[in-house]
């Protein structure tokens, strides 16, 4: 491969790595010969994927290790990043894959401020808390969206607004509070609000990466998201168009780029760049 930056001594990690699209850039990343930490919330299910991954012919040029790692559990990463730090002391590729959708027509608080915990909240304290070991120039970090976090699905001029420029992460914080918060108190719809738990979480998690993106743009860190497309998974009751190996190329092409194609703070779908609105 052309521009290969990558060798044994690359450490990806990539979470939510136990199915799916995520097992499948875990995969696609074991397979370009570099060490590929497989994290899964449930460790039975993360230790069954990294054997599978192993006995790939494949992958015989890697070492694929797993640890548990729930992104929604504060103590859960705390212990991941401490484990990382004393296993690897550095990490070269972040890919924050993990995600849910609550399936039909599951609408409510509750389960919005779940959705939020995990698809934002969540890829937001896997960041935080590894930012620290991530290489600086050179680290790379890609947050798997969604094309349902773009901004045209929200109804209100004004709330677009404030995903588009938000004034830093506090404000994201703060708007997916409201967004619980006018769902609580039964006036989403007025407030200009979509009734998308998911799309909200990924308008989020988009917001966020082009402000992460912007915070660390001197330090030689990409921060790019994407959209995998829709891909045959759990998380679309297996009716998505494409496969989850599919899926996985655009996010596994942003974590393989080379530095020389300096890339920050985008959205990206088919390996190319989307408006985030
Ligand atoms: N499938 C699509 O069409 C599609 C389209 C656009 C975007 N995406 C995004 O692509 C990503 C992967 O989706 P997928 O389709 O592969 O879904 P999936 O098959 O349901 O896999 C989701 C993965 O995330 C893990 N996860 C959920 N909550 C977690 C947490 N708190 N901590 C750690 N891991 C957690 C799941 O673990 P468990 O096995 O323990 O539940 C599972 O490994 C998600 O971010 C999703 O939003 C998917």
């Amino acid at each position: 491969m052309e521009n290969k930056w990558w060798d044994q001594s690359t450490v990806a990690v990539v979470t939510g790595a136990n199915k799916g699209i995520g097992y499948e850039i875990a995969r696609l990343l074991a397979e370009q010969g570099m060490t590929v930490v497989v994290t899964a919330r449930n460790e039975e299910l993360g230790q069954a994927a990294v054997s599978k991954l192993q006995r790939l012919p494949s992958t015989s040029g890697s070492a694929v290790q797993f640890q548990q790692l729930d992104i929604a559990n504060a103590g859960s990463v705390a212990a991941f990043a401490a484990w990382l730090q004393q296993q690897h002391g550095k990490l070269d590729i972040l890919v924050n894959n993990a995600g849910i959708a609550y399936k039909g027509n599951t609408f409510g608080a509750d389960e919005a401020a779940t959705t939020i915990a995990t698809n934002f909240l969540g890829t937001k304290a896997a960041c935080e808390a590894l930012l620290p070991l991530l290489t600086k120039p050179g680290g790379r970090i890609v947050n798997v969206s969604s094309t349902a976090g773009v901004l045209r699905g929200i109804p209100s001029e004004q709330l677009r607004a404030r995903f588009e420029s938000p004034s830093g992460v506090d404000e994201l914080v703060q708007l997916g509070d409201k967004f619980v918060e006018d769902i609580r108190a039964g006036r989403h719809t007025q407030e200009g609000w979509p009734s998308s738990m998911y799309g909200i979480s990924k308008a989020l998690e988009s917001s966020y990466t082009r402000v992460l993106a912007e915070q660390l743009k001197d330090s030689g860190i990409m921060v790019n998201c994407c959209c995998p497309g829709y891909c045959s998974t759990d998380m679309s009751s297996w009716r998505g168009t494409q496969s989850a190996a599919a899926g996985a190329d655009t996010p596994v092409w942003l974590a393989l780029l080379p530095q020389e194609e300096f890339k920050t703070g985008g959205f990206y779908r088919d390996r190319k760049q989307q408006s985030f609105t």
